[in-house]
């Protein structure tokens, strides 16, 4: 796991724009995109390029994490109205290409399934962003979820619900129940993760991810197994972390070897 220690909110958005932009480089690109209020510095970095630089997003698929149940996709509380709202329409991403589980499917668990092979059909993501829930989740993998489960359908714990009314003029009431989330072992399955965390009701969770033991207590501590995982903090969210000054030095030398 590389952690990336951030001098500032926005130096975060940057770096995870980074290690987009280079993949994006590269050529043909299968993104995975994470909804939520940690990516949206990194989304606004990456529509700034497109804008400024001319960084183009039209060779880019993207499947989203995460959907609500019972929520159709032109809700504007739906992860595909917020993706859409937040990143794709501002860049030259052809519409089609995005794709989200559809959270008012007639039978969930078909649909769950039948998104978790169009990842694999797709030939795989090859970089994952990731935000982390204050209870130790990625996507809506909830504390308990197995380390390798597959995209299906989950009851959101009573404190993403709460964390989440904020989108629901905060009414935890009106947040759904259930969900359709990518599994674990399916985010595990992308080429590259970059998940990054923002702010002090992050740090907890922060600390138990990269420094805990791996356990389906925080879903988040199943990417410790991953090879290829970048993890990008801004002050407050690393505030936490045991090895600091071991990760601070381990970034001055990697950059100084580029
Ligand atoms: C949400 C999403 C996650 C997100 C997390 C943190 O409920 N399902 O994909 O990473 O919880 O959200 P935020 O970044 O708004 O704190």
């Amino acid at each position: 796991m590389q952690i990336i220690l951030c001098k500032s909110t926005h130096d975060v958005g940057r770096r995870a724009a980074d290690i987009i932009e280079a993949r994006l480089r590269q050529g043909p690109t299968v993104l995975g995109l994470a909804t939520g209020g940690s990516p949206a510095l990194t989304y606004q970095e990456l529509i700034r390029r497109h804008r400024e630089e001319g960084l183009s997003f039209s060779r880019v698929s993207a499947f989203t994490l995460d959907e609500y149940a019972g929520l159709p996709p032109a809700h504007v509380q739906s992860y595909y109205s917020t993706i859409r709202r937040e990143f794709v329409d501002h860049v030259d991403m052809p519409l089609e290409r995005l794709y989200t589980p559809q959270g008012d499917a007639a039978d969930l668990n078909d649909e769950a399934a039948r998104y978790d092979r169009a990842i694999s059909a797709a030939g795989g993501v090859d970089v994952q962003v990731l935000g982390i829930g204050t209870n130790g989740h990625i996507g809506f993998n909830e504390p308990t979820s197995s380390l390798q489960s597959r995209t299906r359908v989950k009851m959101l714990a009573s404190r993403t619900r709460a964390d989440n009314a904020r989108f629901f003029e905060d009414e935890a009431e009106d947040v759904p129940r259930l969900c359709l989330t990518q599994g674990l072992g399916t985010i595990g399955e992308a080429r590259q993760v970059v998940l990054v965390a923002l702010g002090s009701n992050k740090a907890a969770a922060v600390r138990a991810m990269v420094e805990g033991p791996i356990s389906a207590f925080c879903p988040a501590s199943a990417l410790q197994l991953h090879p290829h995982a970048t993890v990008v903090l801004d002050p407050a969210a690393a505030a936490d972390l045991a090895l600091a000054d071991y990760y601070r030095e381990a970034q001055e030398l990697h950059e100084q070897l580029l």
